[in-house]
């Protein structure tokens, strides 16, 4: 990752040299503070907006160089639109137009509506360092372009400067944790097989995270077969890490988190076709979420208990490898005839949420998973799917995806889909034929969950390779992090 740009609050004084930014509204509206730094200037930039038809369209640009009067080398006038804007987009967008070439640069965060309040400024500067990230560890001959952006200093002025500072203390603690699981999912498989990603998530013990790496002679003590069917074709050991955070009240059950991290999913002797198999570097997404969260939950103090457990396994075709036809007893004693061994996400989920759930007896358990191509077939890149067993939970989901825009759609759950998966072997089999996809696998996992309120969130089409948007132009996403501290921030503090 390149090193993030600094960023600073200061209060609505003379910026320095540099660019300066401001924003004008979409009635051509500059803020109180804008106008009385710009001075003279205000006329000429209410020129240049007539002249160039700028309509204050929210992303506009109007750029000028060496403008007389002040001390900025250029000053950057942005659109910020017709209602109040979403500001972690808004920071998006700024950080957008900021060359990387740029050592420093002053952004007023002043509004026609008033000044940005501490929360605003928060989210602004959370958008800024989100689109700052780009995975650039091996592009060796971009080195020095990496390192300007790493310098470049941002100061953010603002009218409550102390009030500012300690709301981006909390959206700091957030913004890293996006940035480590867009790392994670980004890293390629070679790099990050499953004990490297272990002991990754073992680091968070720097934040107070208590963390158990469980190696494949403890897995097998645990009875958790069929995560380690999955990977006994890898010459890589498996791993499953337990990530705890207690900072709730004393004794409570936590909120639990569950991961799916296939290292890489070759799809196993039912093997992938060749094209874009690249792309199965990325089939820890889940894991990577989850990590990122726990990190962000602990660097920001979250008072809440929570549990993060995570199945790392690499899913490889060799003489070792499970066959399809295969019967494995998993670890809640209920056999699954092996279908498809590409259908694996599933098998290391069965007996991760059956250990959470025994292990913890959690207020719920949500999991995370690349789980199927289906639901890109559904939702597309747009949406994650979101299946629940819990009306309550699937609300504050949805709520939370609405309020940070990493959005779920409800998808349906139901015994008639059981069928599906009924096996003529033993009591489940891991794929349910082509239609459903997204369906049947939920349903599979449901089998293992009991009464524990749950849900599912099948990330197949939000994690990776989504197109750029505002806040994010690298191929990891780091999906689902904010959407989970949203929903504990919520609901879940003490
Ligand atoms: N990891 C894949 C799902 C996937 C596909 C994620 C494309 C991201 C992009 C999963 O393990 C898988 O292979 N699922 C199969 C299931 C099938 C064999 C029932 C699929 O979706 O084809
Ligand atoms: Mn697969
Ligand atoms: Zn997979």
């Amino acid at each position: 990752m390149a090193d993030a740009p600094r960023i600073a609050f200061a209060a609505f004084a003379t910026p320095t040299k540099g660019v300066l930014v401001v924003f004008m509204n979409g009635e051509l509206r500059l803020g109180a503070a804008t106008s009385k730094l710009l001075g003279r200037n205000h006329d000429l930039v209410a020129r240049a907006a007539s002249a160039e038809k700028f309509t204050g369209k929210l992303g506009a640009v109007l750029d000028f160089l060496a403008p007389a009067g002040l001390q900025a080398e250029r000053l950057i006038v942005i659109g910020s639109g017709t209602q109040t804007p979403d500001f972690v987009k808004l920071g998006g967008i700024v950080m957008g137009k900021i060359s990387p070439r740029a050592a420093e640069a002053d952004i007023l965060l002043d509004l026609p509506t008033g000044a940005m309040k501490p929360d605003q400024a928060a989210d602004f500067a959370l958008g800024l360092g989100l689109r700052a990230y780009a995975f650039e560890r091996y592009k060796t001959k971009r080195k020095e372009d990496e390192e300007r952006r790493g310098k470049l200093r941002l100061k953010l002025g603002v009218a409550d400067v102390p009030a500012s500072r300690k709301a981006w203390g909390r959206r700091e603690a957030l913004c890293g944790g996006v940035v480590l699981a867009r790392d994670l999912v980004n890293e390629p498989a070679n790099v990050l097989h499953p004990e490297e990603f272990a002991r990754r998530a073992a680091g968070l013990k720097k934040l107070g995270v208590a963390v158990e790496v469980l190696n494949e002679a403890a897995l097998k003590k645990l009875g958790m077969r069929t995560l380690l069917a999955v990977g006994q074709g890898s010459a890589r050991e498996s791993r499953v890490v337990v990530m705890r955070l207690n900072r709730g009240k004393s004794g409570a059950a936590p909120v639990a988190f569950v991961g799916k991290g296939v290292c890489f999913d070759t799809g196993g002797i039912s093997i992938k076709p060749a094209a874009s198999m690249e792309d199965m570097k990325g089939d820890m997404a889940g894991a990577a979420c989850v990590v990122g969260l726990m990190r962000a939950l602990a660097a920001r103090k979250a008072a809440v208990n929570a549990v993060g457990v995570i199945g790392l396994v690499e899913n490889m075709p060799d003489g070792k490898a499970q066959r399809p036809g295969d019967i494995v007893t998993s670890m809640s004693g209920q056999t699954i005839e092996i279908i498809n061994t590409d259908a694996e996400g599933r098998l290391v989920l069965a007996d991760l949420l059956w250990y959470v759930k025994n292990r913890f007896k959690p207020k719920f358990i949500i999991d995370l998973a690349t789980l199927t191509g289906a639901i890109l077939v559904a939702l597309g890149h747009e949406h994650a799917g979101l299946f629940a067993n819990d009306e309550r939970l699937a609300e504050r989901l949805l709520q939370a995806g609405t309020a940070t825009g990493e959005r779920v759609w409800r998808m349906p759950l139901g015994p008639d889909y059981d069928k599906l998966i009924d096996s003529k072997f033993a009591d489940v089999k891991n794929t349910g034929g082509r239609n459903a996809g997204s369906v049947t696998a939920a349903q599979f996992l449901q089998r293992f969950v009991d009464k524990t309120p749950w849900a599912h969130l099948d990330i197949a089409g939000t994690a990776f390779g989504t197109p750029p948007s505002d806040i994010n132009a690298s191929w990891g996403s780091g999906w689902g992090v904010r959407l989970l501290d949203r929903l504990v921030g919520d609901h879940y503090e003490k």
